[in-house]
């Protein structure tokens, strides 16, 4: 397929095939151009892969005479001769008989040669993606996705759609942002409060936090299932690891409980790790070298090693015993912040650990009530870095453990009628978790910013692009 464009070759394939002469076409961006006195050489990309293949313009052919604007940026086809290549590092070459130029660009294309840092590069998105590194960025998170669908797919589980328009919170946090057709300058009040029964849904409707609530319904047909799709949290929480478009990936299993839910966890990441390692060789020593040294290293420890599981309440205890100041308190009840997080997973565990049983007033209103009433069978995984990557939990299938936990909380019973029913008619202990996609590519790539690890991310603040 790939060859079936005007014949155009990848330089991925071409970087790999033997030196033979032959004619073939390329397509491409301008990264570098350097003119001698006896040849003009171009550094092509198309993206395929990190390399550039080196395109040879002989300057006495008069029709191979480059104009000013075939410069960095410009988009370029070249037919040519495939040949072996004289300069080191290189195996082959581009020895140029025909180009048409596409596209000119001009000096003001905004990726020279210089290295430019992260914080300018996400001011123009729309080109960083043209940078070594962008570049990169893009083809693992195409492998991560790839291969997350691949590990469910061929393990039984079934891809399901999860609305984005819901009126639900499913985490019952109050982060969600408004769906709604009303006149904002107009809204229609009832007694002082915009009366949403005239909005367009005739009920407030928000976009969707998690698809975890639908995927339990499927769950409760077709066992195995998984729901990967666009979340959003409106969390003004304007942090290194919090975006407000985000992918979530989330499994859900019926007949299984915490157990199964860690030890499809740990293995679900230890293999797609190896996947994106395997089919992405070359981005993955980019990032070794250039992002995080010793990056694949730690692939290698985390994909040998056995996760650790630590309960709540002995993490509470390693980090009131730790000898380390917090900027937030530590003590029973209160949520694991995330320099708690990444203290307990970073200097404790030196690995990924599963946190099990937190207490059941910091978690959501669906977690299992533990037997000892004051904690539910929750897990989150933390890894070095980057702390929680994966939050889940064997889910409450006890219909008036239920209810009475909707209560607790003060949401409306009413209001998860459908969700109730689950359990009402033909209940089974099941379990599933959430995995942030954009987290668990940062941990591959070594990326320190959710803002790198989304093309065009969406902060507080920020919606350009
Ligand atoms: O821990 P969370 O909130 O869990 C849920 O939403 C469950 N309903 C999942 C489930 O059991 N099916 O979110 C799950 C994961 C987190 O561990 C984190 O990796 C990611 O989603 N996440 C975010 N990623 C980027 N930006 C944000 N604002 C995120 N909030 C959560
Ligand atoms: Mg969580």
């Amino acid at each position: 397929m790939a060859e079936a464009r005007g014949g155009r070759v990848p330089i991925h394939t071409l970087l790999q095939s033997t030196p033979d002469g032959r004619e073939v076409r390329v397509h491409g961006w301008v990264r570098t151009r350097r003119d001698s006195k006896a040849a003009t050489f171009v550094e092509l990309n198309d993206g395929s892969c990190l390399a550039n293949l080196q395109v040879v313009f002989d300057v006495a052919q008069p029709t191979l005479a480059l104009p000013d604007d075939a410069t960095t940026g410009a988009s370029l086809i070249v037919h040519g001769r495939l040949v072996e290549s004289p300069a080191k590092g290189q195996p082959v070459e581009l020895q140029a008989e025909r180009f048409e130029l596409v596209g000119g660009s001009t000096p003001e294309f905004p990726l020279q040669k210089k290295r430019h840092g992260f914080e300018y590069l996400r001011t123009i998105a729309h080109l960083r993606l043209r940078s070594n590194t962008f570049g990169a960025v893009a083809r693992v998170r195409n492998a991560l996705y790839f291969a997350i669908h691949e590990y469910f797919q061929t393990r039984g589980f079934m891809h399901v759609p999860a609305p984005m328009i819901t009126a639900n919170d499913a985490e019952g946090a109050g982060e969600m942002f408004t769906v709604t057709t009303l006149d904002p300058a107009h809204p229609p009040l009832v007694g002082g409060q915009v009366d949403w029964s005239q909005d367009f849904f005739g009920r407030k409707a928000s976009l969707t936090v998690s698809g975890q609530l639908e995927a339990e319904a499927f769950a409760h047909v077709f066992h195995d299932v998984y729901s990967f799709a666009a979340t959003f949290r409106a969390e003004n929480s304007n942090t290194s690891r919090h975006a407000a478009e985000f992918l979530m990936c989330e499994p859900e299993m019926a007949f299984a409980d915490l157990q199964d839910n860690i030890r499809l966890g740990e293995d679900f990441i230890k293999t797609v790790l190896a996947m994106v390692r395997e089919r992405c060789p070359e981005d993955m020593t980019f990032f070794d070298q250039r992002i995080e040294p010793g990056l694949l290293a730690k692939l290698d420890h985390v994909m040998e090693s056995p996760f650790e599981i630590l309960s709540y309440t002995e993490a509470v205890r390693l980090l009131e015993a730790s000898g380390e100041t917090f900027e937030f308190p530590v003590a029973w009840g209160h949520d694991l912040q995330s320099e708690h997080e990444r203290y307990l997973t970073e200097k404790q565990i030196g690995r990924p650990v599963f946190v099990v049983d937190y207490p059941r007033d910091i978690k959501a209103f669906y977690m299992r009530r533990n037997d000892d009433g004051r904690t539910v069978a929750a897990m989150d995984m933390l890894v070095p870095g980057i702390g929680e990557i994966i939050g889940g939990s064997q889910r409450e299938e006890r219909l008036d453990v239920l209810e009475a936990s909707l209560r607790e909380r003060g949401m409306g019973v009413e209001d998860y009628g459908w969700y109730l029913d689950l359990r009402r008619f033909g209940s089974v202990p099941h379990a599933g978790f959430g995995v942030g996609f954009e987290r668990l590519l940062m941990y591959i790539t070594g990326l320190t910013n959710i803002r790198d690890a989304l093309a065009f991310p969406r902060t507080p603040g920020h919606v350009e692009f």
